[in-house]
């Protein structure tokens, strides 16, 4: 645990912009909207943050776990985090104390002893100041308890999902390839998993390592690095994607992995949208490069334990770690590892859902496979939540049972629906959704990706 500080000084929250992957885990996850962002940056507002810690653990980088102690009366304010490409060098010790110092005295001469004590708290000697102060500087988080303690306020605040994987899962790796030193990724394959007649254009793209180290567990997320730069000379920023593929890559042994991308020419919001990465990915021939880093993720994974059920509810291109996790048990099929596969899948219509035919090949006592076609021609729009309704008590038992994981990955929009539809699983058998809720975030069970 480290020294308290002197009261002048601020163990200021910092985002490294280098390696933030802007994905908003960080801000939807603070309690108190401490965290905002402009089109460069994402930021921690030094009057708002109380250093509660909740969103340290479910960032996917690490980028959040930042820490720069400076003099209160000079801490980086939000249009100075903004304006970033690199976090501040931590300011030496030596004259944070003399500044500390020169406060403490400051203070002591206008108001006496009390603000003078209270300046400069807990430290005997200057050596002890000194020491203090540099642990403080070179550590990381503020207080081991503390993140510990963001741990659950995360799990409680959120209200969502689990910000703990599960307890089988295998070690994920993160980071291994960052902005200033991304791997380079040859395309192999770029194909169309949409029918032709279909709006949406969703690509499945398999990108080959060669022989650089890119380990991926099924859930995780990669970064990709448009080439070019903004409107400002900036360098784009990573645009991140989950692997669709197993850990033993999408060809079994090659050093490879898969993405979903659906080439976006208009934003939902009717506003017209660049689609930047997702043409550029999109576009992509065999044979050309992409850098890439990452990878992302350590929560939403896949249990390891024999016997584990995955309840996996999805829209559109959501359904890439689906396929990752699904391809997984698919290959293991004649072992006994399995448990229960349930899948949720919402697209527009069948053209427009992505894998629809390979999906269609899966035999029915591998995988209860469940389709929500909202525009599908002659029939009633129906949303994964409407079928999850539906299935209540099949998706109930899954859900008591403790070797069950549930991932939820797709639009935003669907998290409310999704989690209305399982509480409706939970009353209407008279069961206490809170309970099996907390259940399952504290048990890592429960996961959402979104976006
Ligand atoms: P909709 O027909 O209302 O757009 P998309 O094709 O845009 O990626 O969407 C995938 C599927 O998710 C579509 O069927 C879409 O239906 C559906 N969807 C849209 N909003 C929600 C929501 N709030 N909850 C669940 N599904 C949704």
């Amino acid at each position: 645990m480290n020294a308290p500080l002197p009261a002048s000084l601020l163990k200021q929250h910092l985002i490294d912009p280098e390696i933030c992957i802007r994905c908003n885990t960080c801000e939807e996850t603070c309690p108190i909207d401490a965290i905002t962002h402009d089109g460069n940056n994402y930021v921690v507002n030094p009057d708002v943050c109380n250093g509660c810690m909740a969103c340290v653990p479910p960032c996917p980088t690490g980028s959040i776990d930042n820490w720069r102690v400076i003099p209160r009366a000079r801490a980086y304010g939000v249009d100075d985090q903004f304006g970033w490409d690199a976090l501040p060098p931590q300011e030496p010790v030596e004259s944070l104390l003399a500044e500390a110092q020169a406060v403490a005295q400051a203070v002591a001469g206008q108001g006496g002893a009390s603000a003078s004590a209270d300046a400069a708290p807990a430290f005997a000697t200057p050596e002890s100041a000194s020491a203090a102060l540099a642990s403080a500087a070179l550590a990381g988080a503020p207080d081991d308890a503390l993140i510990e303690e963001g741990v659950a306020a995360a799990a409680v605040v959120v209200n969502r999902g689990a910000t703990v994987p599960p307890w089988s899962a295998a070690h994920p790796y993160v980071n291994l390839y960052t902005h200033k030193e991304p791997v380079v990724a040859t395309v192999v394959g770029n194909y169309r998993v949409t029918d032709d007649a279909a709006d949406s254009d969703v690509r499945h793209i398999v990108l080959d390592f060669g022989e650089a180290s890119f380990p991926v567990l099924e859930g995780q997320s990669i970064g990709i690095l448009p080439p070019g730069v903004d409107a400002r000379g900036r360098p784009h920023h990573a645009r991140q994607y989950s692997v669709a593929s197993p850990r033993d890559g999408e060809r079994p042994g090659y050093n490879n992995l898969s993405l979903t991308v659906k080439r976006v020419a208009a934003g939902r919001d009717g506003n017209t949208h660049d689609g930047l990465c997702s043409n550029y990915l999109c576009d992509l021939a065999k044979h050309d490069t992409v850098r890439v880093i990452g990878p992302f993720g350590n929560t939403f994974l896949m249990p390891g334990r024999s016997g584990a059920n995955l309840l996996m509810i999805c829209t559109g291109t959501g359904s890439a770690p689906m396929r990752a996790m699904t391809e997984r048990c698919r290959r293991r099929m004649d072992g006994k590892e399995n448990g229960k596969l349930m899948l949720f899948f919402g697209a527009r219509t069948r053209r427009e859902l992505p894998y629809f035919g390979p999906l269609m090949k899966l035999p029915a006592d591998f995988i209860d496979i469940n389709l929500a076609l909202s525009r599908e021609p002659g029939q009633p729009k129906r949303y994964v939540q409407d079928l999850i309704v539906e299935r209540a008590a099949d998706v109930l038992a899954l859900l008591n049972d403790d070797k069950t994981c549930v991932y939820v990955c797709g639009l935003k929009g669907m998290e409310t629906g999704v989690l209305d539809a399982l509480e409706h699983a939970a009353v209407q058998a008279g069961q206490d959704w809170s309970i099996l809720h907390q259940a399952l975030c504290r048990q890592g069970r429960l996961h959402f990706e979104t976006y």
